[in-house]
């Protein structure tokens, strides 16, 4: 999706700089793909609301994700094997654990903490992933 907005940026621009250049902005107000000011400090934009991660190929997907405070993150099973969302550490914070998903099944949760959840597949140990919440 990043590409796709990068595209649609640098062709807008394209077209832009060819036609008038003292074209008043109102007229692009509702461009979505524009990325706007970014905070300076973010290296990765933290998402929010519903977030999904897909599981394929005995990967997690996003295996890195930020997401803000509140956010649902929704867990989809796309393999036929059988796999689940535990969490690493059973410390105090509380953990990530998901039934055995078969294929198509969801497994959510809602982050209602700040801090990083690093969480596995408790049949495939070597599947890795983590949540980083942020406020
Ligand atoms: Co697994």
């Amino acid at each position: 999706m990043a590409i796709v907005a990068l595209l649609a940026g640098g062709i807008f621009a394209v077209a832009k700089s060819s036609s008038n250049s003292s074209d008043d902005k109102s007229g692009h107000s509702s461009d979505s793909t524009s990325p706007a000011q970014q905070p300076t400090e973010a290296t990765t934009t933290a998402q929010s609301g519903e977030v999904a991660v897909g599981i394929s190929d005995f990967k997690y997907s996003p295996q890195a994700l930020v997401v803000k405070k509140g956010s649902t993150v929704t867990w989809t099973n796309q393999d036929d094997v059988g796999h689940d969302i535990t969490s690493d550490s059973d410390s105090e914070k509380r953990g990530l654990a998901s039934p055995l998903l078969s294929k198509g099944q969801t497994f959510s949760h809602t982050f209602s903490e700040v801090g990083t959840y690093a969480y596995h597949c408790k049949p495939h140990p070597y599947m890795t992933a983590s949540v980083q919440v942020v406020e």
